[in-house]
């Protein structure tokens, strides 16, 4: 239990925190992965060097700090957080190694700004704020451990097969190593890979989103290679697509994340996915067909043009076996005649058409595809709550669009 005292400090050091929360955790991450270069095992090299980690960071502490005393009603973002660090395997002792490299990066940053007082407050808030993570994530791995066709941390699967979905997106089908059955999961659910690259000191981890439906004999995994003009060639993407090959192992994590659907319910369910955001809700769309196909169901998505418009035949074939099922794909940029349903970006009123009643909405795409659907579903009178959303990469930054 923190102190009044301590309470009221790290509440007035929030407006410090908002200024320079940034900084204190970019500093904080060069300083810690130089004192303890075996993180760079779980740390993904991509979203440091592009500073995505230090923003996610920044604002949950920011987040923490201003609700202190009231830590619980954080935890809707911190279940989504244990969940990633679950999969990537971030243990209890890592958190005091945060700890103490973080104190140390604020003392740098802030100089004389952060006295005594202030950095052994700051210490208590931050054991507390560490605790409700452990807590939680410890549960999460005993879970994971303890269900059906579960395993603790990594465990090798084989390509079985690997198929082309689009001339940027191939699935690959994984089959556990040792043959054991596997878990069941929710669908939106991903799991992380780890992967030795060629030429890379440290293992690479990246999440992928499964994109079947539970209950089948494989997890598929649907990789879009990232290799635009403008951007940094994508290590994992390109190795994966390149150089695994149907016989090659991956290691792979039990499945983790709370984007997730409840096909049991009955209410209208409208997917909207932007380029390879559709990959979760592949694996709703399939699970709905599955085990309740008379469920009413919107599937709407936007594709550059149709080389790049993954599972087109696959939806389509659904969408034979739902009864109350309706698709609705948008092409940004056709690169010849194309038979779409719209041409160009979408739109508040195409979305219009797909509001009703008691619907919920699943959300997965690029980040201004995304702020630019949930602000159109906002203006249209759709409640917060029925709004679901996932982005790849940290998460929060798109909290407040
Ligand atoms: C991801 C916060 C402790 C390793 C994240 C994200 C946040 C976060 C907000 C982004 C989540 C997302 O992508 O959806 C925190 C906070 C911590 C903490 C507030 C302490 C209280 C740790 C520790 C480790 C760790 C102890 C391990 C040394 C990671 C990794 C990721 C991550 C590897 C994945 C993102 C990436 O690789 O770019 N954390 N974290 N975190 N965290 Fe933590």
């Amino acid at each position: 239990m923190l102190s009044e005292r301590t309470i009221e400090i790290i509440k007035s050091t929030v407006p410090v925190l908002a200024k320079q929360g940034t900084e204190i955790t970019s500093h904080f991450y060069k300083r810690m992965l130089s004192n303890h270069p075996e993180l760079l095992n779980i740390f993904n090299h991509t979203n440091q060097q592009k500073g995505r980690q230090q923003t996610a960071l920044a604002t949950t502490l920011y987040a923490a700090a201003e609700r202190i005393d009231q830590l619980e009603t954080i935890l809707p973002a911190v279940k989504q957080i244990a969940h990633k660090h679950r999969s990537l395997g971030v243990k209890k002792e890592h958190y005091p190694i945060v700890g103490e490299n973080l104190l140390a990066a604020m003392k740098e940053v802030l100089g004389d700004l952060a006295t005594d007082e202030i950095i052994s407050a700051w210490e208590e808030a931050y054991n507390e704020i560490a605790n409700v993570f452990i807590e939680l994530e410890q549960r999460m791995y005993a879970d994971a451990e303890n269900m059906e066709g579960g395993w603790k941390d990594f465990k090798p699967f084989v390509v079985v097969d690997k198929v082309k979905e689009s001339s940027v997106i191939t699935s690959f089908y994984l089959k556990p190593k040792d043959n054991a059955v596997l878990p069941s999961f929710l669908p939106g659910q991903y799991v992380t890979v780890k992967v030795k690259v060629d030429g890379h000191q440290y293992l690479l981890n990246r999440q992928y989103s499964l994109s079947d439906a539970p209950g089948k004999e494989y997890f598929r995994i649907s990789v879009k290679r990232e290799a635009e003009p403008d951007q940094p060639k994508g290590v994992v993407s390109n190795y994966l697509h390149d150089d695994v090959q149907i016989g090659d192992e991956l290691n792979i994590s039990v499945p983790a994340g709370d984007f997730t659907l409840d096909v049991t319910q009955n209410s209208p369910v409208v997917f909207i996915s932007g380029g390879v955001g559709v990959t979760p809700i592949m694996s709703m769309l399939n699970t709905i067909a599955k085990e309740n196909p008379s469920r009413p169901v919107r599937f709407v998505h936007s594709a550059k043009n149709e080389d790049v418009h993954a599972f087109r035949l696959e939806v389509n074939e659904l969408m034979n076996r739902l009864p109350n099922g309706t698709s609705f794909i948008c092409y940004t940029e056709p690169s010849r005649q194309e038979s779409a349903n719209h041409t160009g970006y979408m739109t508040k009123d195409i979305l219009k058409q797909f509001i009703s009643e008691n619907a919920d909405y699943f959300i997965c795409g690029p980040v201004p595809f995304m702020k630019a659907v949930i602000n159109y579903l906002k203006e249209l009178g759709v409640a917060s709550e029925n709004i679901h959303y996932e982005f790849f990469g940290p998460a929060l930054q798109i909290a407040q669009p």
